[in-house]
C-alpha cells in the first residue's frame, strides 16, 4: 500500500471520507499529536487500529467529533459540571470520559461501560471531522510504545505502507496528548495529565481529583499502565539537581563513542556549551510543545538521550513529567 501525505482541501477531504466509509484508516493532525482515525461504528476498522499499532487489546480509544456534533447520542449520563467543562475548554485538549454503553463499536471501549470523547481545536481536525460527520476513534498515530507523532513525517516513519492517507496539518503546537478526565461521578477525576490542568478543571467544576492507581487494582485508564513514548535509542534520566551526574554520564558515553545528547530545559542548556543538547525551551508551554519533537530528534541523532528533569513539575509540567519519565523508563 502506498501512503499518501496530502494537504487538507476539498479533494483530500473527499478521499478521507471515502476511505473512512470503506473501513480504512486516515491519520490526521490535532492540536496535541497526530491521530490514527477510523469510524467508531465500524468493528473491523476499529480492530484494525489495534492490529496496525500493536496496541494492547484492553486499552480503550477516544472518539473525536467536530464542535457541532450532538454528543447526547453517544452518552448515557451528562452531569451538569461536564457541560460547564465543555463550555470552558472545548474545542481543546480535554477528553471527557462519560458513562456510555452500546453506542459505538464494542471494540472502542474494550468492555468498559464508558466512552471517551474529544473535540480537538486544530482547524484541520475540525474540517476532517465535519466532512466525515462521524465519531472518529483515534489513538496517537504511533506504533504502540513509540514516541507520539507531532509531524506528518513522524506518522509516515511509523506507518509507511500500512495506511493509505495522512492529512498534513503542520507541527502540532500543543505537543502532549489531551488531559483525560472521567466525568462519570460527582467530581471530575483526571486519569491522564495534559495541557488542561487540575487547577483549570477545578476552577470550573468546583473540584477535581487526580486518579492514583492503588496496588493490585485494575487501572481506570488502562493506557497509563504501559511503558510508553519510548525513543528507539537508550535513555537515562536525572533529577533537576543532578546536573553533574548527567554530565559525568555524558562524558563517559562520549568517550566510548556512543553519541550522547542531553535533553533539558533552557536554563540548564545555557550551562552546557560544548555538549550536544536537546533544548526543551523555557516556558511550560514551550517544553510541552517541544518534548516529543526532541525525543524524535534524539532517537535519530543520539546513541543515548540523557534527560535532566525540569525543575517545575506542577500545572502543565505534571503532564510533561509523566511523559518524560515514561519515555525514559527502563
Ligand atoms: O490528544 C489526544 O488525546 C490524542 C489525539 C490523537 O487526540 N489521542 C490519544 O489517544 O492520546 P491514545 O489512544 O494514545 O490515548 C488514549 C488514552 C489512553 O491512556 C486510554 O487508556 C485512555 O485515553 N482512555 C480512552 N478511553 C477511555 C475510557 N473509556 N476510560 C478510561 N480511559 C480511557
Ligand atoms: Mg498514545
Amino acid at each position: 500500500m502506498q501512503t499518501k501525505i496530502l494537504d487538507i482541501n476539498e479533494e483530500s477531504l473527499k478521499l478521507s471520507k471515502k476511505l473512512i466509509e470503506e473501513g480504512k484508516l486516515v491519520a490526521f493532525p490535532t492540536e496535541t499529536v497526530y491521530g490514527l482515525g477510523a469510524s467508531a461504528f465500524d468493528d473491523d476498522a476499529v480492530k484494525s487500529i489495534f492490529a496496525v499499532k500493536g496496541r494492547p487489546a484492553d486499552n480503550p480509544l477516544i472518539s473525536h467529533v467536530h464542535k457541532d456534533f450532538d454528543i447526547s447520542t453517544l452518552i448515557d449520563y451528562d452531569p451538569p459540571y461536564a457541560k460547564r467543562l465543555r463550555e470552558a475548554f472545548l474545542p481543546g485538549p480535554l477528553t471527557l470520559v462519560y458513562r456510555s454503553e452500546g453506542k459505538v463499536s464494542k471494540y472502542v471501549s474494550c468492555g468498559l461501560n464508558t466512552l471517551s470523547i474529544r473535540v480537538p481545536s486544530h482547524a484541520g481536525a475540525q474540517e476532517f471531522l465535519k466532512y466525515v460527520n462521524l465519531p472518529i476513534v483515534a489513538p496517537s498515530a504511533n506504533i504502540s510504545k513509540h514516541i507520539s507523532p507531532v509531524t506528518s513525517e513522524h506518522v509516515f516513519e511509523d506507518f509507511n505502507g500500512k495506511i493509505p492517507l495522512i492529512l498534513e496539518g503542520g507541527q502540532c503546537n500543543g505537543g502532549i496528548e489531551s488531559t483525560v478526565c472521567d466525568v462519570t461521578g460527582d467530581i471530575p477525576m483526571i486519569l491522564r495529565a495534559g495541557l488542561i490542568t487540575r487547577e483549570m478543571i477545578a476552577s470550573v467544576a468546583g473540584d477535581c481529583q487526580i486518579y492514583q492507581m492503588k496496588k493490585g487494582e485494575k487501572p481506570r485508564s488502562p493506557g497509563m499502565a504501559y511503558k510508553h513514548y519510548s525513543p528507539s535509542c537508550r535513555t537515562a534520566i536525572f533529577k533537576s539537581d543532578e546536573i553533574e551526574k548527567a554530565k559525568a554520564l555524558y562524558l563517559e558515553e562520549a568517550e566510548r563513542g556512543n553519541r550522547p545528547n542531553i535533553l533539558c530545559e533552557g536554563n540548564i542548556a545555557k550551562l552546557l556549551s560544548g555538549y550536544q543538547v536537546l533544548n526543551l525551551g523555557d516556558t511550560d508551554e514551550e517544553m510541552a510543545a517541544n518534548l516529543y519533537y526532541l525525543l524524535h530528534e534524539g532517537e535519530k541523532r543520539a546513541g543515548i538521550i540523557i534527560a535532566i528533569e525540569p525543575k517545575k513539575q506542577d500545572g502543565i509540567m505534571a503532564g510533561v513529567m509523566n511523559r518524560l519519565t515514561r519515555a525514559c523508563q527502563s
